[in-house]
């Protein structure tokens, strides 16, 4: 059912150093900051040849990544995405299995302009999947 790996998002809490981390030190290809407001981060998209890395500062009160920072004080891989097809019937047959879709399960227009959803790290090995639409 999930198709390429879309992006692997890490938290930090300076998005600066970081983009000057990836771009200067190891020599990618790092775009300019990108609020995004509805979901409380700023996101820097770094385009790799077979994947992206999305780095995620928090945003306003409340982002959703403000306390991953909090447990995680030196940044992190906050979540990884696959990409599906039809994102309605990953959820459902994901549902069916007994899996948590976060929020209401409606999917969200995500950093990428397309339909997401996360689905409960607990459920998956500790690890927060999102799902995009391909
Ligand atoms: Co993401």
């Amino acid at each position: 059912m999930i198709g390429r790996l879309n992006h692997v998002a890490i938290a930090v809490r300076d998005l600066s150093a970081a983009s000057a981390l990836y771009r200067d030190t190891l020599g990618a290809k790092v775009s300019a900051p990108q609020p995004e407001p509805a979901h409380g981060v700023t996101v820097v998209f770094i385009e790799l040849p077979n994947t992206k890395i999305e780095l995620l500062e928090p945003l306003g009160a409340g982002s959703p990544i403000a306390g991953f920072l909090d447990k995680n004080p030196a940044g992190g891989i906050h979540h990884i995405c696959y990409e599906v097809d039809d994102i309605l019937a990953a959820r459902d047959r994901l549902k069916a299995t007994g899996a948590r879709v976060l929020g209401d399960g409606q999917p969200k227009i995500g950093a990428h302009g397309k339909p997401v959803l996360f689905l409960h790290p607990k459920d998956f090995n500790g690890a927060l999947v999102e799902l995009e639409q391909a």
